[in-house]
């Protein structure tokens, strides 16, 4: 996006990033969960958003769906609006882990480049992108909202996976691979994320 404000500068606070991650006894991150519809990306945030908050540690999610109510409800799923979508999620994914929050962001997010530029916004190892490995088949049988049933009938049109692209992650923090017969319960994914939080010193 082209920046079309000019003469502005930025304006440092005294409280900062530090004061803030000291207060709430953690690092703000953003944990980033993409995949296609079906593949389980919200159930997974809402588990581990539970585990987290037991744990006493401050967490918000920005799921796609939901976001499209309100900040993102002037888009629609054309590629470019996507890309919106995509850069909106991630701007204030980086507010919330500059509060110090554990932002978790679960949205279909199909395109490898607007997700390298939302990490991009972030410190180095900051945005931990997490790939729901599902194959489109195992996604399509669970069509939780009947969507894919539509795409396949034409009554929805650009469907990820079916008529529009999905670009998996060539190089993500952690795969969550699911195949019919050998999946990993949302109990054994959430323990996978908290123990790489944990081993890299963002819930200390
Ligand atoms: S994206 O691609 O990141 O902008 O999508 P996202 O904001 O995550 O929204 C995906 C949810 O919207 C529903 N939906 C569609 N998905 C994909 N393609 C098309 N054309 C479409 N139309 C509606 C769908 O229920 C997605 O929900 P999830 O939670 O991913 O299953």
């Amino acid at each position: 996006t082209v920046a079309k404000s000019t003469n502005i500068l930025w304006h440092k606070n005294s409280v900062d990033k530090r004061d803030r991650q000291q207060l709430l006894q953690q690092k703000g991150c953003v944990i980033w969960i993409t995949g296609l519809s079906g593949s389980g990306k919200s159930t997974l945030a809402c588990a581990l958003s539970q585990a987290l908050h037991w744990r006493g540690k401050l967490t918000y999610i920005l799921d796609g769906d939901n976001c499209r109510h309100g900040l993102n409800r002037d888009l629609s799923f054309k590629a470019e609006d996507r890309v919106e979508n995509i850069r909106r999620i991630g701007e204030v994914a980086k507010l919330f882990a500059d509060a110090g929050v554990i932002c978790i962001a679960c949205l279909i997010s199909p395109y490898r480049k607007d997700r390298d530029a939302c990490r991009s916004m972030l410190p180095e190892g900051d945005f931990i992108e997490v790939f729901m490995d599902v194959p489109l088949q195992v996604c399509e049988a669970r069509d939780p909202k009947g969507l894919y049933k539509l795409a396949r009938e034409g009554k929805v049109k650009g469907f990820t996976g079916i008529d529009d692209p999905y670009e998996p992650p060539l190089n993500c923090e952690i795969v969550l691979k699911q195949t019919g017969d050998d999946c990993p319960s949302p109990a054994d994914m959430v323990e996978t994320v908290v123990s790489y939080l944990d081993d890299n010193g963002f819930l200390r």
